[in-house]
């Protein structure tokens, strides 16, 4: 049982899913999500001091599998209010890669949960994955590893994790433990609705009884990830009401598909945006740039197939 009580992901499961190396040759550290094609997020005490240049693997479901394709850092940022006042408070990172991922099937960034989101209710499913130890004080795995874990309230939390828990965070766990991330797995996604809610952060030993494990809660930093990475800000000066209006990617997208679409003004359409249609509310998109004049999308299953959806650039 790896991760702790999980089971192996399937090719291009979690596209998103990196493995953070120290070094090109190093062994595996901690998890991350892709969320651009240069931005990596991870956790905050995933980075040493004295590392100034961290290796991403993407793309991988074997760890090493292939180990051409890990990209160096260009850019570490944690996050300024990291270990203060409380230790594992803002438990965040970003990482810029030296040269930009180019998306396919085993590679693809994540949106973001945010607050205007669908909450998760408590006892939801959420799910979490990484090459961490198979138990406490265990080995890594070498496959990566999935669980599920049922969503927890923040008085739930509190109750269990006092005055270690903070409004950043979120926990996930069953009270009968024997499930949950573990070490090497710290800088993961844990996701709800095809959205990075939480990030790997720390826990009480793993997969403890009334131990669930603590995730830095993603929706927190929406700002401090714009501010850092400029991601959703629109911040081509083009933000204007008369820039030149996109041929605008089709609205009546099937589920789990993947959209190219040529467009004229690239900077101004690439970012955060939002896509809102009648009855099935909005939901955060990501529109990257693929090739020179081209931008891609990436519908998850999630997605509604509606006519009447609308963008928001
Ligand atoms: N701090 C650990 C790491 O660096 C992750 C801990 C998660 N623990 C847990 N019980 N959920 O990999």
């Amino acid at each position: 049982m790896k991760i702790v009580g999980g089971q192996a992901a399937q090719p291009g499961q979690f596209p998103w899913q990196i493995s953070l190396r120290a070094c090109q040759r190093c062994s595996h550290t901690c998890g991350g999500s892709i969320i651009s094609a240069d931005w990596i997020l991870t956790a905050a005490h995933c980075i040493e001091t004295n590392v100034r240049t961290y290796f991403v693997a993407a793309g991988e479901r074997v760890l090493f599998e292939d180990p051409s394709n890990t990209v160096p850092t260009s850019l570490i940022r944690v996050h300024n209010s990291y270990n203060n006042p409380r230790r594992m408070d803002n438990d965040v990172a970003l990482l810029k890669l030296s040269r930009s991922l180019t998306f396919n099937q085993k590679i693809r960034p994540i949106c973001l949960h945010s607050d205007g989101d669908v909450q998760p209710r408590p006892g939801t499913p959420l799910t979490v994955s990484g090459w961490g130890t198979t138990s406490e004080g265990g080995n890594t795995a070498k496959v990566l590893q999935i669980v599920s874990l049922p969503f927890k309230s923040d008085a739930q939390c509190r109750q269990k994790l006092n005055l270690a828990y903070t409004m950043n965070m979120i926990c996930a766990g069953y009270d009968s433990g024997g499930r949950d991330s573990c070490e090497g797995d710290s800088g993961g996604p844990l996701v709800f609705k095809g959205k990075l809610i939480g990030v790997v952060s720390w826990g009480r030993g793993c997969a403890r009884p009334n131990q669930p494990g603590v995730y830095a809660k993603v929706a927190r930093y929406h700002g401090w990830i714009r501010q850092v990475t400029g991601l959703g800000s629109n911040n081509n000066n083009n933000n204007n009401n008369n820039r030149p209006q996109e041929s605008r990617p089709p609205t009546n997208i099937n589920p789990s598909t993947q959209i190219t679409q040529p467009i004229i003004n690239q900077p101004s359409i690439l970012g955060q945006h939002q896509f809102a249609c009648t009855n099935s509310g909005i939901q955060p998109i990501q529109v990257l740039p693929n090739k020179p004049g081209q931008l891609n999308f990436f519908a998850d299953s999630s997605y509604p197939a509606r006519a009447d959806c609308k963008w928001h650039l």
